[in-house]
């Protein structure tokens, strides 16, 4: 089976092809990384490489209620003991920054945090917080100050995150977050250098990846996008989409990244039907290594998008409640599943207690 061989991502070696896709879980009290979370990484250590649920850059980042953080020195100190535990069993970590941009409430965003986006266009319905759910508040359109801000925090991050062992760190630029709202253009309607044209849209993001990549090397940057997705309120298609993922493809490519990520929510989420086979243009024009999946949780669902041309395999839910998910697929056992009324609960229980 090709999904258990070793393989390489960048300058790294892989023990296998299954990738854990990031997972929010909300365990990081005052947002910051701890021991159970270091007991959760290395438990799914069985991973080819670990994707860490998404984790912000900046305050402003924050959205949702004890998501980490990647800013502060405490921050950093507790994701260097994550590494730490996942490098002991020889797998490898990259780190997710996701700033959230406009999804979230003020309340859940530390002292001096803003809501900040391409754009002040309000997200309709409510977020999780630890006071139940709250109305998103109205974000403040950046200004190109705002913009040069949020890139040096993306910078700073990477920086701090690498020197403290990180494998590398991957550009949440999906699911409706600060990157993929400049992509979008419900989300962006800007005037200026950032808006309008698609190449413009892509600004944000590729100016911030080649900032990423001239501060820790293309190799430990990978990116993470969702064509057509409407999670969090985006348009799904638009007639520009196409010609800017291959815009995004054939840009990303020249700064040698180690990977695209594409999110596939098609068939577990109920997510729009793809226009066009946008994950095949992206491969093709990337020519890179491209991490794929969604609803996988069989040996054979992941060696078919193997044999389609794609070189990694993303599993999210099920490693939720199957710790050693690798060997039971290997072994074609049954999957644990998954408690849903402890995702995002604070504590261990449903968390580190899955065998
Ligand atoms: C509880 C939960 C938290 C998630 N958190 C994130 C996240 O932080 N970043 C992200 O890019 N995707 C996140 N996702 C999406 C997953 O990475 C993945 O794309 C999705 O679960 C579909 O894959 P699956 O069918 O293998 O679960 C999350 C999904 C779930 C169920």
């Amino acid at each position: 089976m090709e999904v258990f061989k070793k393989t390489k991502l960048g300058k790294l070696e892989l023990k296998n092809k299954i990738v854990m896709a990031p997972l929010t879980r909300s365990r990081a009290i005052n947002n910051i990384p701890n021991e159970i979370m270091k007991t959760y990484y290395s438990q799914r250590s069985g991973a080819g490489l670990i994707i860490t649920e998404g984790t912000s850059p900046s305050v402003n980042g924050l959205g949702y209620p004890r998501i980490p953080g990647a800013f502060t020195n405490e921050q950093i100190n507790g994701w260097k003991s994550v590494f730490e535990g996942v490098h002991e069993n020889n797998s490898k970590i990259f780190v997710q920054l996701m700033h959230t941009g406009r999804v979230t409430a003020k309340l859940n965003l530390p002292k001096g945090g803003e809501v900040l986006a391409p754009s002040a266009v309000f997200l309709e319905g409510e977020i999780y917080s630890d006071e139940g759910m709250k109305p998103h508040d109205m974000p403040k359109e950046m200004t190109l100050e705002d913009i040069e801000t949020a890139q040096n925090e993306f910078i700073t991050s990477s920086k701090k995150l690498i020197e403290a062992g990180a494998d590398g760190i991957e550009l949440h630029s999906a699911n409706g977050y600060l990157l993929n709202q400049f992509l979008n253009p419900k989300t962006n309607i800007r005037t200026d250098s950032y808006g309008g044209h698609f190449k413009n849209r892509a600004r944000f993001v590729l100016e911030t990846a080649k900032k990423v990549c001239a501060a820790v090397g293309g190799d430990r940057v990978g990116i993470r996008f969702s064509p057509y997705s409407v999670f969090n309120d985006l348009q799904g298609d638009y007639e520009d989409l196409e010609a800017m993922f291959i815009y995004l493809a054939t840009e990303l490519a020249k700064l040698n990244i180690a990977y695209i990520h594409i999110v596939d929510q098609r068939v577990a989420f109920d997510a729009p039907e793809f226009a066009t086979n946008i994950k095949k243009t992206i491969k093709d024009t990337f020519k890179g290594s491209v991490i794929v999946g969604g609803n996988v949780h069989k040996t054979t669902q992941a060696e078919a998008l193997l044999k389609e041309g794609y070189d990694l395999v993303y599993v999210g839910r099920p490693f939720i409640a199957n710790p050693n998910l690798v060997e039971k697929l290997k072994n074609n056992e049954d999957l644990t599943q998954l408690d849903p009324d402890k995702l995002y609960s604070p504590g261990p229980e449903g968390y580190i207690d899955y065998v």
